[in-house]
């Protein structure tokens, strides 16, 4: 006869059998179309469909299937889809990083098989759709990308020429050449000082404009990079393009063997009216740094800090984007309240240039009046940085061209209203 402990021995192990049954059953039948397909949607095809950055589409099964071991190796890595942001530090509203059962998911189906299963009956409707913009502005005329295998960082210079202010509830940057566009920068220049470097190399145009040391409008208006889509804002607020704005866009493009044109476009979306909130941007620049001088000798490794201004109002923070350039390695900001409170705003581990993005909290983030905002940035002017533009290293400053060095920071910003901080500000369809 079975003692009581025996018994129940053999009952747990006829559970965890059962139980691990019912489990391995439960993975067979995670199935593309119920279970993968949304996941990818979601998180992949963004850049990976036809015509856009990534080098092939992954919008069918067959595209999924016949990748299906290259797709377990750069999820498990986290190497896809590219997510730079700590997620620990802070999580935003556009990000890209799977969650733990998503990413379990794409495993757990690979690893038993990857099966088709069924199309779902409201499967298709993975169509990215917005509104039509209410103007279109473009490149003043198609730009050829050299078939020189090099990487090309260009100005252009777009002049909207419009005489007042106008207000947009929604804002764009649309690549027409989206296999080889890398990213985006956009500025806004009213002194049409900038219009003679038109297409002209940032290498080499870069340094005479910083002498110019022309007053930009705006130094860093919006920008892109692939998988970005026109961003829209709720009614009653606005982004505003200042009157006579010539927008002046810094575009990276990837090396490419042939000869190939593009002529990007920037969408506006105008607002109903004179809306009654305007979003700002708040720039730190190298100005802001308080271990100068902003210098990188060779085969050093050196960290910058910056601290704004005390505030002096309460701001509701939209977004962040750190930027650097190829010596960056690691960006972390946060501000600290008058009550010693720390807030984190962002923290990118590992910087890549080719990744730089904004990041739209999830929420309005209030940071109340009397904080400090602080930025530190480490850089590697060493050889084991592969990504350094000089071999053997040597001495780099602060300036325009890519193998310069930048340190900015640059938040959007409205004014801070109760109730901010409760607001889903970029509501749940865009
Ligand atoms: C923001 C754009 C973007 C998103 C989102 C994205 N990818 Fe990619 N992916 C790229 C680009 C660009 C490349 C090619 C350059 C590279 O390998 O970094 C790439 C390359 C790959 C590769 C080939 C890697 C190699 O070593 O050749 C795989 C596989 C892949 N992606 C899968 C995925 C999966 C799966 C997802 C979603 C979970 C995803 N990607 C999301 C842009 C993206």
């Amino acid at each position: 006869m079975m003692s009581g402990n025996t018994f129940f021995t053999a009952f747990l192990i006829f559970h965890f059998i059962s139980f691990g049954k019912i489990h391995l059953l439960g993975s067979d039948t995670i199935t593309y179309y119920q279970h993968i397909k949304p996941i990818i949607d979601e998180h992949c095809t963004g850049c990976h469909r036809t015509g856009q950055t990534a080098p092939f589409s992954l919008e069918s099964y067959e595209d999924v299937k016949k990748r299906a071991s290259m797709v377990e190796m750069v999820v498990e890595s986290k190497y896809m889809p590219p997510w730079h942001a700590d997620t620990l530090f802070r999580t935003f509203h556009n990000q890209r990083a799977l969650s733990a059962s998503s990413l379990n998911k794409i495993l757990t189906w690979i690893k038993s098989g990857a099966a088709e299963g069924l199309p779902q009956k409201n499967g298709a409707a993975n169509i990215l759709k917005w509104p039509s913009p209410d103007k279109i502005v473009a490149f003043q005329k198609p730009f050829i990308i050299p078939g020189d295998n090099e990487e090309q960082y260009r100005f252009f210079v777009i002049p909207v020429e419009n005489p007042a202010p106008i207000y947009l509830r929604g804002v764009g940057f649309v690549p027409k050449n989206k296999t080889l566009a890398h990213h985006s920068r956009i500025m806004i220049d009213t002194t049409k000082r900038i219009r003679p470097f038109d297409a002209a190399s940032v290498w080499q145009a870069g340094p005479q404009l910083e002498k110019m040391n022309i007053p930009l409008a705006n130094s860093f208006w919006t920008g892109w990079v692939p998988g970005n889509f026109p961003l829209f804002y709720p009614d009653g607020v606005a982004k505003v393009l200042p009157a006579n704005a010539d927008l002046v866009v810094n575009m990276h493009y990837a090396p490419s063997a042939k000869e190939e044109t593009d002529q990007s476009e920037i969408h506006l979306y105008y607002a109903k009216g004179k809306p009654r909130r305007i979003i700002e941007t708040l720039v730190f620049d190298e100005t802001w740094v308080t271990n100068k001088p902003f210098e990188f000798q060779p085969d050093t490794v050196i960290t910058f800090y910056m601290r704004s201004p005390v505030l002096p109002v309460d701001l509701s923070l939209l977004s962040v984007l750190p930027h650097m350039h190829l010596l960056g390695k690691s960006f972390k900001s946060f501000a600290i309240t008058p009550d010693g409170d720390m807030i984190p705003l962002i923290h990118i581990p590992d910087w890549d240039f080719n990744w730089q993005q904004t990041y739209q909290f999830n929420n309005l983030l209030k940071i109340p009046r009397g904080s400090v905002i602080y930025a530190e940035a480490t850089f590697d002017n060493t050889k084991n940085n592969p990504k350094n533009p000089y071999f053997p290293p040597a001495k780099v400053r602060y300036g325009w061209g890519t193998k310069d060095e930048m340190m900015n920071l640059i938040f959007e910003y409205l004014l801070y209203e109760p109730g901010d901080e409760y607001l889903d500000f970029y509501g749940s369809d865009n």
